[in-house]
């Protein structure tokens, strides 16, 4: 919930991000608490009835009903914002319900989205399945090609969706030219920056107009709890998602926001450590034998290389993928899997964004669910491996990724 009624905490102006990251929310409560209070609270006590009358009709901002406002959720929702450098950010249970509602708040039947092909499997099943339920149709587009997502606008073209890097390939799109491109279709566009986080990426500088987090991944940072956002502008925020908040109740829990909340303290310490050792390990990478390739912006070898410097502060981020060799689907699978089932380190789970190193195999996780048609026109192959690098000692993971290459 965003609103001026409810006090700011009192920092100057000019405060920077770093500042911003561990104070920016609401004042203290009456009791003077140093860490931000874990308001676990279904409901709030209103003074008297009409009070409470003025409250439910919007005439004055209060707190409520946690459904749509708790003032632990609206620390987090004020630190976020003010990391992207939005106006505004509504915080929800999960990235893939802040992605519905980012739908539920813009769309309506007969509307059309143009989305990248390689963006998380997931938000392909939400437009392509589930939002084409509804009369939405969506086009699916080369993550890279601006032209092929000028080719794609159409007069009812409502909204463009890009994930920048996406998962796994880490493709970086433009966000630049993207933002020019629907401004001049009349569109909005999102920006899912899960895996930049706004320690290393601000799409808003860019002149995107909506950011989609996954609150899950590096704002937690330590793989905890599952939360998600979107910032914007207050108008968008206040005028098409808050009402549908207030209405569909997909919510971010007070407990998880206070958890998300403390996470975003540590982001850029976190993101920088972590693209570091990535950096590290994605160099290492390419130099051995048993690898086909590697993908990861930071590398002179990734294509969009010099876009990824610029759009995202000189860093790659934290997450690289690798073929293995093998010739064959089932060779190609079978030699991903032996080396995931041979490290002794990293955690092997299709989550990305924790301290804890975590590898997986995304044709069969994270975009297990796509066809093979889809998986192969977004480059996912059998052979692919992603490893989000944590804060583990880089030789350690190194050596982890060394024990199942004898066999291969
Ligand atoms: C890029 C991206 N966006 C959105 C999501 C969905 O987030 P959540 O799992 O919090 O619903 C994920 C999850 O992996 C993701 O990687």
């Amino acid at each position: 919930m965003a609103g001026a009624r409810i006090p700011r905490v009192p920092l100057p102006a000019g405060t920077r991000l770093d500042t911003l990251a561990v104070r920016e929310g609401l004042p203290a409560s009456a009791w003077g608490e140093n860490s931000e209070a874990l308001f676990l609270t279904s409901s709030f006590v209103q003074p008297d009835a009409a009070t409470a009358a003025a409250r439910f009709a919007n005439e004055e901002e209060a707190f409520i009903y946690s459904r749509f406002t708790n003032p632990t959720v609206t620390m987090f929702e004020r630190r976020l914002a003010a990391l992207e450098g939005a106006e505004a950010c509504i915080a929800t249970s999960s990235g893939m319900s802040a992605i519905l509602l980012l739908g539920m708040g813009l769309l309506k039947a007969g509307d059309h989205v143009i989305c990248s092909q390689s963006v998380f499997g997931s938000t392909i099943m939400l437009f392509g399945r589930e939002f084409a339920k509804f009369g939405v149709e969506t086009s699916f587009v080369s993550q890279t090609d601006v032209a092929a997502w000028q080719a794609a606008v159409k007069p009812n073209t409502k909204l463009l969706f890009a994930e920048s890097p996406t998962n796994p390939l880490t493709e970086v799109c433009d966000i630049r030219a993207l933002a020019a491109l629907s401004k001049d279709a009349g569109a909005w566009l999102a920006v899912d920056n899960c895996f930049c986080s706004p320690a290393l990426q601000r799409p808003i500088e860019y002149d995107a107009d909506l950011i989609i987090h996954s609150g899950t991944k590096y704002l937690d940072g330590q793989g905890r709890v599952i939360a998600g956002a979107i910032c914007g502008t207050e108008r968008l925020v206040n005028e098409r998602f808050v009402p549908v908040m207030r209405s569909a109740g997909m919510s971010l829990s007070p407990f998880n926001a206070w958890v998300v909340l403390k996470g975003l303290e540590t982001l850029s310490i976190r993101m920088r450590a972590q693209s570091d050792r990535a950096l590290a390990l994605a160099g290492w990478l390419e130099a051995q034998p048993e690898v086909e390739r590697v993908y990861y912006p930071g590398l002179a070898s990734h294509p969009q290389h010099a876009l990824a410097m610029a759009q995202q502060s000189g860093s790659g981020g934290a997450v690289v993928s690798f073929i293995v060799h093998g010739a064959g689907v089932a060779t190609a699978r079978r030699n991903a899997f032996h080396v995931i089932d041979s490290t002794e380190v990293c955690s092997i789970t299709a989550n990305l964004g924790d301290t804890k190193t975590t590898i997986t195999h995304p044709a069969s996780t994270s975009h297990g669910r796509l066809t093979e048609e889809q998986r192969l026109s977004a480059g996912i192959t059998q052979g692919m491996i992603r490893v989000a690098v944590g804060l583990d000692d880089i030789e350690d993971i190194k050596a982890d990724l060394v024990r199942g290459r004898a066999t291969l």
